[in-house]
């Protein structure tokens, strides 16, 4: 079975979140387990020259982008056994950054009707084309509406996945003809509440939707999940399946990494999170007693991720003895709330603003505790580095932290869980974490718990292999 998976962002290229793992982690898994999967996107000019200068120009051609006919080349790149493709139009990918620009929504149309011209002209025929988010939606509908006459098309099954339903691809209707080249018969397809939706040609036209965990792919069938798609998705049940994220163990291992100041298994964790504890302490500026918990954020500082939880009781937290290291950048009103934190609670509080890989893996191995209170969490990828790490999550039981984090309580569960999205549950459970704490023993039996479950990529991507197959069962 040949796959091919379209994406904005795949690690180690480019990378602004956690569909940049997956991307950049799930086709080796898939090919580790017999089938070909390659991955196609854009040719950023923010790649950097290490990757570049080793990639190989394949073959050109233009794309209709509406009324335009628009450059496109290929590059390509094997990487630990997969074959990427890059596609090279520097009118819309040589800008500083990978999104936020007033013509996203031209610059991704593009690349989609370009990922299916490439077929054209390259030797590779997937069976399954794999499409995440609202960047890469429009191949769903492109496929079905320019491209099925061919026979190389004739028989592709598409999947569509969701990693985040509020970010849709949302624009206005003088779009359809002038830069998708929709035409009006077909506008039903990609239309959606007087806008156009591409997360909705999405899913409209995929052979099958999924989402990233289980959870998420009952919750966003209610209104308080959906963004406004929950309708949609209830017509479309027959379709929808759920899939947990994996992460990649190697790359995230606590006994190779090169980012800690010291290395550890489960039979060194004491010691080795003791080492790293005080060094993430100094980096943090704050100082290096023992008796009281450090607990670590790490995300984008954005409402969904739960922050105005953790703004509403922080204070009560650090008065109780909690020290909190932050790492994310995000919206002015939380940079500057915490900010502000972290000058008036010099000796507990502190942030660091930005996307540092270094930063991140010095908090996932040195804090004892990881605090992720998400309003909406579709899968979530920290709070399975933080176990594998033996830093025991707190989570608010929703999308996949539910299905990766069950409370300690009852002495089998990995981590402290709360239900509503209510700052003193989450409260109650930071308190209750860390009152376990204070008991040495039955704290380090939780972090070689923690550190013993599996959250590898290898029985997910079995998941997906059993899915394109059924898939390509269908009619
Ligand atoms: C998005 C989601 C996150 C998920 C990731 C990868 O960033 O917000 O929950 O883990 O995609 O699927």
């Amino acid at each position: 079975m040949n796959i091919l998976f379209c994406t904005s962002e795949a690690y180690p290229f480019v990378a602004s979140g956690g569909l940049a793992d997956v991307c950049g982690s799930l086709p080796h898994a898939i090919q580790k387990n017999g089938s070909q999967c390659r991955v196609v996107l854009p040719l950023y000019s923010s790649i950097a020259a290490q990757y570049r200068e080793k990639f190989t120009y394949l073959t050109n051609f233009t794309v209709a982008v509406g009324w335009r006919n628009q450059y496109c080349g290929v590059f390509q790149y094997e990487h630990e056994g997969v074959i990427f493709y890059f596609l090279d139009n520097e009118y819309y990918f040589k800008r500083s950054g990978i999104y936020g620009f007033y013509d996203d929504g031209e610059r991704f149309a593009f690349f989609a009707r370009a990922a299916l011209e490439m077929l054209n002209y390259i030797d590779y025929a997937p069976d399954i084309i794999h499409t995440n988010d609202w960047q890469t939606a429009l191949v769903n509908l492109y496929i079905n509406l320019y491209y099925r006459h061919l026979p190389k098309f004739y028989n592709i099954k598409t999947l569509f996945t969701i990693h985040n339903i509020q970010y849709q691809g949302k624009y206005g209707l003088d779009m359809l003809e002038d830069t998708l080249g929709i035409n009006r018969k077909d506008s039903y397809l990609i239309e959606f509440e007087g806008c156009v939706n591409y997360m909705k040609a999405a899913i409209e036209c995929a052979d099958k939707v999924n989402t990233v965990s289980p959870t998420y792919a009952q919750e966003i069938l209610d209104p308080w999940f959906s963004h406004g798609l929950d309708s949609l998705l209830r017509a479309r049940t027959y379709k929808l399946n759920g899939i947990l994220n994996g992460i990649d163990i190697a790359q995230y291992n606590p006994e190779t990494d090169l980012y800690l100041k010291t290395n550890f298994g489960v039979e060194t964790v004491k010691k080795g999170k003791a080492e790293c504890r005080a060094d993430l302490l100094e980096l943090f500026d704050l100082p290096k007693d023992t008796d009281t918990p450090v607990i670590g954020m790490v995300g984008r500082l954005v409402s969904h991720k739960g922050l105005d939880l953790v703004r509403h009781v922080a204070e009560y937290m650090l008065q109780e003895g909690i020290k909190m290291v932050m790492l994310g950048s995000g919206d002015y009103t939380y940079e500057s709330f915490f900010s502000e934190l972290a000058a008036r609670y010099p000796q507990q509080f502190s942030i660091k603003i930005g996307f540092l890989p270094e930063v991140a893996h010095k908090i996932y191995a040195g804090a004892d505790m990881f605090l992720m209170p998400s309003k909406s969490e579709p899968c979530g990828l920290a709070q399975m580095v933080a176990l594998r790490y033996g830093t025991v999550p707190i989570v608010r039981e929703t999308g996949g932290l539910k299905d990766t984090i069950t409370d300690s309580g009852d002495g089998i569960g990995n981590g402290f869980t709360f239900k509503s999205y209510n700052a003193h549950d989450m409260l109650d459970a930071c308190l209750r974490a860390k009152a376990a704490y204070t008991d040495v023993q039955n704290w380090e039996t939780l972090v070689k718990r923690d550190m013993a479950c599996n959250n590898s990529w290898d029985a997910r991507a079995k998941e997906y292999i059993s899915l394109y197959e059924n898939m390509l069962a269908l009619w």
